[in-house]
């Protein structure tokens, strides 16, 4: 009971002041300016994407957390663009095969359960020619210390932080499900800690 008043009023709070950490807000601006028409994003969590959306028409903000997306609601209101809320979870995505040039996904990656189904149905969504602009954390690629540290965390992470795995590797992930990499950079994000500190900067596309 105590664990799900956390889960319910005290996270989300929690979730909208870290992600507004300035390092993540910058690459937020970086990823998104470049993106015109229609976009679906993956976890829009409390919409902290929507000012950097400049060139954007209509966003589908799938968000499978209600109480999440409660903080969102009014960012949305003020969002100078038509926004969707979509309630389902990105294993199981409510869209026609090849039927969106935009899909987004920002600290997402590490919380969906059943990751390689949910890279799977965003392959089958996004066009032949469209892009994933994505940024993660992942499981460092170089430091074994940080990576056991990395391993050691996971279980108490994924409890404190909705279900979060603080090891995993996007890259390998995304190469399984067929992408390749139109761009690509690992940068470690000012303010946030070791632990979690390395970042993929990336877009894909259909090999
Ligand atoms: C760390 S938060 C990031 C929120 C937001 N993308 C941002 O940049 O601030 C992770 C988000 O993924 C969402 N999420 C968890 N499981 C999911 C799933 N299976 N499908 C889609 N989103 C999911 C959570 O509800 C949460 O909003």
């Amino acid at each position: 009971m105590i664990y799900q008043f956390y889960q319910r009023r005290i996270f989300p709070h929690l979730l909208n002041q870290v992600m507004q950490t300035a390092s993540l807000m910058d690459k937020r601006r970086e990823l998104l300016v470049p993106i015109e028409g229609e976009v679906l994003e993956i976890g829009f969590g409390t919409g902290l994407n929507i000012p950097f959306y400049g060139n954007v028409d209509s966003l589908y903000a799938l968000e499978p957390n209600p109480d999440i997306y409660h903080l969102a609601i009014e960012r949305v209101q003020h969002a100078p663009f038509y926004v969707k809320h979509v309630q389902s979870s990105a294993e199981k995505l409510p869209f026609a095969d090849a039927s969106l040039d935009h899909i987004v996904s920002t600290w997402t990656l590490c919380s969906i359960p059943n990751l390689d189904l949910a890279l799977a149905e965003i392959y089958r969504v996004l066009k032949p020619t469209g892009t994933f602009h994505l940024i993660e954390h992942v499981k460092h690629p170089d430091s074994v210390k940080l990576q056991s540290l990395q391993t050691l965390l996971t279980p108490i992470q994924k409890r404190i932080g909705d279900g979060c795995h603080l090891n995993r590797n996007i890259e390998h992930h995304l190469l399984q499900a067929q992408f390749k990499f139109v761009e690509k950079e690992y940068f470690d994000a000012d303010g946030i800690p070791a632990v979690a500190q390395k970042m993929l900067f990336a877009r894909a596309q259909k090999q």
